[in-house]
């Protein structure tokens, strides 16, 4: 692990032999995004980026090295989320003084594969580093805050989408905050995180993440939604629901987590479904969790909680997709099966400010019996072999240019038009002289004059409105690019 002082410079984009590699895998996930449906993807993420969707797993830093587990890892996923290396103790395991080389390891490996990254987390009440433990009041107010700050400004166009609050609510029927020390800092603490995270890194998505946030008549849940509501009517920066999904005989899958998707959905942020594992791997259980995502527009993403079994932190409950062999487990055919049988993205956005599907219910009443209706009707012809286009065009912006002697980082911003987009590319002339050397989130076609950024396999895919962004690294001046984007 190496230390990185925050009064260093901000890492400028990884190596340029991961770019390369990164190309090669751009590359070949596009042409599984625009694979013909008469040929079913064969793993998770092509599966998942066909529909708009992302299918991610949790990965530890120091299993990179093991072949077994790194190839499902390359394999699969189109997504990752450090299971540890991004938390508060191993970040900042002092004050002020921030450790970066095990998220490094895996950000450098998802951008070197083509990967999204989700972040997790900013601001938990857990796995805090012994001096922000002991640490209450205004101190640790600023010292979260800077926490925040400094790592999203680190990570600033390198993730897809934070988890800047995690599991602020207490478990049982009262629907109240947990009592952490973040808590008693004052209840704005988690909108005071929030803004943090939007003001380090305009372009990520901003997440609250729980559990048992899944059965729509849980107290918790309850809570959780009226969180995001609140949030929305007030503009407080907020993009997505992160439900962890951790499903066993205490808490097992509910028949109405199709309604707390959508109903969620419908508050205008999107959901995700961010650490999924099932006790006893249930293959129709699995198959449910992937229906009830697919027929919400809105939920662009499933993440799994680990690789194989043996690496679960409940391994022995073997919750996951692979044996500790790395073995298929018929779990993972079932989500495969259930990927492959769901529709392309629609072309026109879900509304962002309609209400919600169903009334919120009484939290003490005992939950439902039977199935809700679907929100969403599920698909039953097969999909079109290619996506429709999507017409509302697209806009770009350069929201942020870091330039030095000799070199700049451009992130770029792309804004979907009237209507969804499925492919986009992005031209931008560089001044003389200057020259791409690296890319993230796209693929780059040339290195000088006028050069073409294309979508990366998990992010053509953008809502009418919505924004992704993108980055480059490049030698030379990069002031003066002004962008120019079309849509498919
Ligand atoms: O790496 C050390 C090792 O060197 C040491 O010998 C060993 C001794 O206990 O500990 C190892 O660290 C452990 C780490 O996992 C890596 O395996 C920690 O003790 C252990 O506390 C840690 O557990 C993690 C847990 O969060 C901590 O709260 C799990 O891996 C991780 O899967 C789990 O993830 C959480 C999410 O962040 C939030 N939602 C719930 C989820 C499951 O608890």
């Amino acid at each position: 692990m190496t230390d990185q002082s925050v009064s260093r410079p901000r890492r400028r984009g990884p190596r340029a032999a991961l770019a390369s590699a990164a190309v090669v895998a751009l590359a070949a996930g596009t042409a599984l995004l625009f694979a013909s449906a008469a040929s079913a993807a064969t793993t998770l993420g092509a599966s998942a980026a066909e529909r708009g969707r992302y299918f991610g797993a949790a990965i530890a830093a120091n299993k990179l090295s093991e072949s077994t587990y790194v190839n499902i890892v390359n394999r699969e996923f189109n997504s990752v989320t450090p299971e540890n290396e991004m938390k508060i103790d191993a970040t900042e395991p002092q004050q002020n003084q921030f450790t970066f080389g095990n998220a490094d390891r895996i950000v450098n490996h998802a951008i070197s594969q083509g990967m999204a990254v989700r972040g997790h987390t900013l601001a938990w009440h857990s796995q805090q580093p012994g001096w922000m433990q002991s640490m209450e009041g205004s101190a640790l107010r600023q010292a979260m805050l800077n926490h925040v700050t400094q790592v999203a400004t680190y990570y600033r166009g390198k993730i897809d989408s934070w988890d800047v609050v995690n599991e602020a609510f207490d478990d049982g029927n009262s629907g109240a905050r947990r009592n952490s020390n973040l808590q008693r800092t004052g209840n704005d603490w988690i909108e005071a995180a929030f803004r943090a995270a939007r003001a380090a890194d305009p372009g990520a998505k901003l997440c609250y993440n729980d559990y048992n946030i899944d059965n729509w008549s849980w107290a918790k849940t309850q809570a959780a939604y009226n969180l995001v509501r609140d949030f929305k009517q007030r503009g407080v920066p907020i993009d997505c629901v992160g439900l962890q999904s951790h499903f066993n005989s205490g808490s097992p899958y509910p028949s109405n987590y199709r309604t707390t998707l959508s109903s969620f959905a419908a508050l205008g942020v999107d959901v995700q479904i961010t650490e999924l594992d099932i006790e006893g791997a249930s293959a129709n259980t699995y198959r449910s969790v992937v229906a009830d995502c697919l027929a919400v527009a809105r939920c662009n993403g499933i993440t799994v909680w680990g690789v194989r079994d043996c690496d679960s932190w409940r391994s022995s409950q073997n919750p996951l997709l692979f044996d500790c062999s790395g073995n298929k487990k018929p779990a993972y055919d079932a989500v495969l099966a259930e990927l492959n049988s769901g529709a392309p993205p629609p072309t026109t956005a879900p509304p962002t400010t309609a209400p919600p599907t169903t009334a919120p219910p009484p939290t003490t009443a005992p939950p439902p019996t039977t199935a809700p209706p679907p929100t969403t009707a599920p698909p039953t012809t097969a999909p079109p072999t290619t996506p429709p286009p999507g017409g509302g065009g697209c806009s770009a912006a350069v929201y942020q240019l870091d330039q030095w002697p000799g070199g700049f980082v451009a992130n770029v911003r792309v804004t979907a038009g009237s209507s969804a987009t499925n492919a986009w590319a992005v031209t931008m002339t560089l001044p003389s002289g200057a020259a791409v050397t690296n890319a993230w989130n796209s693929q780059a076609s040339g290195s000088t004059g006028t050069v073409r950024f294309t979508n990366a396999p998990w992010n053509g895919r953008i809502n009418a409105g919505q924004s992704t962004t993108f980055g480059f690294q490049g030698t030379g001046t990069g002031s003066g690019m002004t962008p120019s984007c079309s849509a498919s």
